[in-house]
């Protein structure tokens, strides 16, 4: 499948981001949890390069919950600080503070030398459209409305938010750009939406979505659909015959009785974003290849917590 790239408006949100991050001491990035590389910005390792770093699995409580706890020691492992959060409930948006302060304590410590104290840390939000930036900031501020507005010299134009006596986050969030170019990674991008469905085609994606779930989560098919054949998909052959079975069961049929295809495969497409086919993650740590890898035990109480 081929996707859409717009090289002009990467360019621009680029130039953007250079100046914002002049401003601040973090970068707080939301990825979502379903795909947390894919929804990553390629990028924004080197523009960020002496800043503080805080990842936020957003949409947490829409991915897998075993991978979620797999994915957040991965960026661990990186060395960036990480937590899990449903910016739509506000679960988890609480400690994001604590972690902020905790990414930012070697900052602090150097400030307390200088004999700077109580400057408080600058941070902004950055991720790309629809990862849920907004969601997250009005979950995040609360009732924090005090802006301190601008900063003459330093933040031209600029407008802050002061959270508490130690934080003060940039008004508006970045936005950045996904890694278009890979195919890979369009394709997860558009399972979760976050690619225009005007410009894909729902049935190639539908094709795709059954080859990767009969790999990694055949039960979420057969569950929904009553359709068994989808364990040993591996091919567009095989997925169109799962597809096909999957509309005979959800009587899209068009008017000779021939099963309509296009019709079951925005049904397939829309029940994995709405969560009916369960909560499933696309895209998974290196060192984790299939589900059965993640220890089975605490889905269900730990799903509950997001
Ligand atoms: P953006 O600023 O990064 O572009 O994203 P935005 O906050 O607008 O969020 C995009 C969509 O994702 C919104 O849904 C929002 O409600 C949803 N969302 C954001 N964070 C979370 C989360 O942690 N969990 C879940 N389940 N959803 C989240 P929408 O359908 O576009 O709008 P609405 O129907 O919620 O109003």
């Amino acid at each position: 499948m081929q996707f859409q790239w717009y090289p002009g408006h990467m360019a621009k949100a680029k130039r953007m981001m250079q100046e914002d991050m002049k401003l601040i001491d973090v970068v707080i990035e939301l990825v979502d949890a379903r795909i947390p590389l894919s929804s990553k910005n390629p990028d924004i390792d080197s523009l960020a390069n002496n800043k503080s770093r805080v990842i936020l699995l957003n949409k947490a409580d829409m991915a897998d919950q075993r991978y979620n706890k797999a994915w957040k020691k991965y960026f661990e492992a990186k060395g960036y600080f990480a937590t899990l959060v449903n910016s739509k409930s506000g679960t988890g948006v609480k400690q994001v503070q604590d972690i902020v302060n905790k990414a930012c304590q070697a900052k602090i410590e150097r400030d307390r030398k200088r004999g700077i104290l109580n400057r408080p840390v600058r941070a902004m939000i950055v991720g790309i459209p629809n990862v849920g930036k907004s969601t997250f900031i009005n979950s995040f501020v609360g009732r924090a409305t005090t802006k301190t507005g601008n900063k003459p010299g330093v933040t031209k134009g600029k407008q802050w938010i002061r959270l508490n006596k130690n934080i003060e986050l940039l008004d508006t969030p970045g936005i950045l750009w996904p890694k278009f170019e890979d195919q890979k990674v369009g394709l997860r991008l558009a399972f979760i939406g976050s690619i225009s469905d005007t410009i894909i085609n729902t049935t190639d994606l539908s094709l795709e979505l059954i080859i990767f779930l009969s790999k990694h989560y055949h039960e979420a098919i057969s569950n929904r659909y009553g359709v068994e054949a989808a364990e040993a998909v591996d091919d567009l052959k095989g997925a169109s015959k799962v597809l096909e079975q999957i509309a005979i069961k959800r009587s899209c049929l068009l008017k000779g009785g021939e099963p309509d295809i296009d019709k079951a495969a925005i049904f397939l497409i829309d029940d994995l974003r709405s969560l009916k086919l369960g909560n499933i993650t696309l895209e998974f740590p290196d060192n984790i290849a299939a589900k059965t890898e993640v220890k089975e035990g605490t889905t269900e109480a730990s799903n509950k917590q997001e």
